[in-house]
């Protein structure tokens, strides 16, 4: 049986953790978010988390050999599709993700990256109103309220901000982004692979775009 890669690629902030999550309520397939992943090692205080902590605070990446393992769980198991969310993120981890595709999954396997393009003046507006839960769940105050103020609609929990959504924070990330991220375009570009989706659309809208270049890959 084959399997689908989906990987959403894109500055902080412009939905990539939003259209994973809608895509994995229409299709099942499996989310891998690095971002989620390493947050859930912080939270329950694993060796691994302590050291991730003194990066993400900062809006730096975390160093690439503490990512082989996490992502290469997600990938084992008999998933039908993989979607990743903030990996690869640059030259060295699209390298170590290639070698775990080789292991994982088939060679004729479909692969696509979907580039979610988002201006940097939209992402500091978004990340600013973003809310968060520890479910994963993902708010904006404005384009995506939850239902009761500051209460997850999922799971009821409090929600919170970031502590990487801060102004100063967010423009590292989005330094980061822009330095370590091109090659990676280049890459899934040359292999006819990228999708370009602007990103500077409602949420809703941007999923049924998403939905409709799966459809005529006929992917799903
Ligand atoms: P990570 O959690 O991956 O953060 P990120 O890539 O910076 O992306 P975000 O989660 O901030 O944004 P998003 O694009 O998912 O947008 P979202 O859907 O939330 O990583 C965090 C940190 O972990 C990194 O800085 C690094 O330290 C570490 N890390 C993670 N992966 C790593 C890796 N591979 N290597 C090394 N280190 C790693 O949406 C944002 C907001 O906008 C929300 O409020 C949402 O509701 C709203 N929104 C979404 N779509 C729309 C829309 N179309 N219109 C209006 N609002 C929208």
């Amino acid at each position: 049986m084959s399997k689908t890669v989906i990987i959403f690629f894109g500055p902080p902030g412009s939905g990539k953790g939003t259209q994973a999550e809608l895509l994995v309520k229409k299709t099942g397939w499996k989310k891998i978010s690095t971002g989620d992943l390493l947050r859930f090692e912080v939270a329950a205080g694993t060796k691994l988390g302590k050291l991730a902590n003194k990066y993400l605070g900062k809006g730096k990446l975390v160093p690439d050999r503490l990512l082989i393992d996490l992502v290469d769980k997600g990938l084992r198991g008999r998933a039908r599709g993989f979607i990743f969310d903030g990996y690869p993120r640059n030259l060295k981890q699209l390298k170590d993700l290639l070698l775990m595709f080789k292991k994982r999954i088939k060679l004729s396997d479909p692969v696509y990256a979907f580039l979610v393009a988002v201006s940097d003046a939209e992402v500091k507006q978004r990340l600013g109103e973003r809310r968060s839960c520890a479910c994963g769940a993902v708010y904006h105050l404005k384009y995506n309220p939850p239902i009761n103020d500051g209460i997850c609609d999922i799971c009821g929990k409090k929600l919170f901000t970031r502590n990487d959504d801060k102004p100063k924070v967010i423009a590292h990330r989005l330094k980061v982004y822009h330095q370590q991220g091109k090659p990676i375009i280049d890459y899934w570009q040359k292999q006819g692979k990228l999708i370009g989706i602007n990103g500077e659309q409602p949420i809703a809208k941007i999923h049924e775009e998403i939905m409709a270049r799966l459809k005529e890959l006929k992917l799903i």
